[in-house]
């Protein structure tokens, strides 16, 4: 299957502790707890948006076709999305970026590598991708830490570019297809 295919068919991906799954009306509640909190976006290259100081406007309109999946992340125990995931700008279905975030209460618990993990998986053995990258700003030790521990490799240092609508200093992690075999046979990605 393409990974493209799953942007209409969006994907519910189980850990031990979390459910990645598409996200619905009814999670307005729990993200209005965490998404305007101005502390998840000081590296995320922009401030929240409207829609993410509100998320209730998040589904008002229709999805828009778009080369991109969302997909929120919920504690099992509780069904409450504590956080949220893209697999976006999806090229030839060979290649695509990620970019997670989570409630500023719920880091620091491993959530973040159970989920990447989990997402980065599900990419290599449901589709034909072969490679997945984002851009990390340098100071955000957490967000480096957690790539590394998913088996991430650091390919770069872009000296004060453009990430999303900010400059700064950034590295460019990515993983391929081929990475996965030796990453399991080290321990990395295990979910
Ligand atoms: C990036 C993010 C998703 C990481 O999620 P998380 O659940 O906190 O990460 P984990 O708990 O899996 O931590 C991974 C490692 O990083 C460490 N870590 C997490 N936050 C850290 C911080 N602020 N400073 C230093 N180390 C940190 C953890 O201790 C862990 O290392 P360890 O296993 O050696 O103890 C989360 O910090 C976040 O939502 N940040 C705001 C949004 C963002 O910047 N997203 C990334 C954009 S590239």
């Amino acid at each position: 299957m393409a990974l493209a295919d799953y942007i209409n068919n969006k994907p519910v991906i189980e850990t031990n502790r979390l459910i990645i799954r598409p996200m619905t009306v009814s999670d307005v509640s729990a993200l209005k707890k965490w998404m305007p909190d101005k502390s998840i976006y000081t590296y995320w290259g922009k401030g929240p948006s409207k829609a993410e100081m509100n998320p209730e406007l998040l589904f008002e309109k229709q999805e828009r076709p778009a080369k991109s999946f969302h997909l929120g992340i919920a504690e099992k125990n509780s069904n409450e999305v504590i956080g949220d995931l893209w697999v976006y700008l999806i090229e030839n279905d060979r290649m695509a970026q990620v970019a997670i975030r989570l409630s500023k209460e719920k880091h620091g618990k491993g959530y973040g590598t159970e989920a990447l993990s989990a997402m980065t998986r599900f990419c290599f053995e449901n589709t034909e991708l072969q490679r997945l990258w984002t851009q990390v700003d340098v100071r955000n030790t957490g967000s480096v830490k957690m790539l590394e521990k998913c088996g991430y490799s650091k390919e770069g240092l872009i000296r004060q570019g453009k990430m999303v609508n900010t400059w700064c200093d950034y590295y460019v992690y990515g993983i391929l297809a081929s990475d996965i075999q030796q990453h399991t046979n080290s321990g990395l990605l295990r979910s």
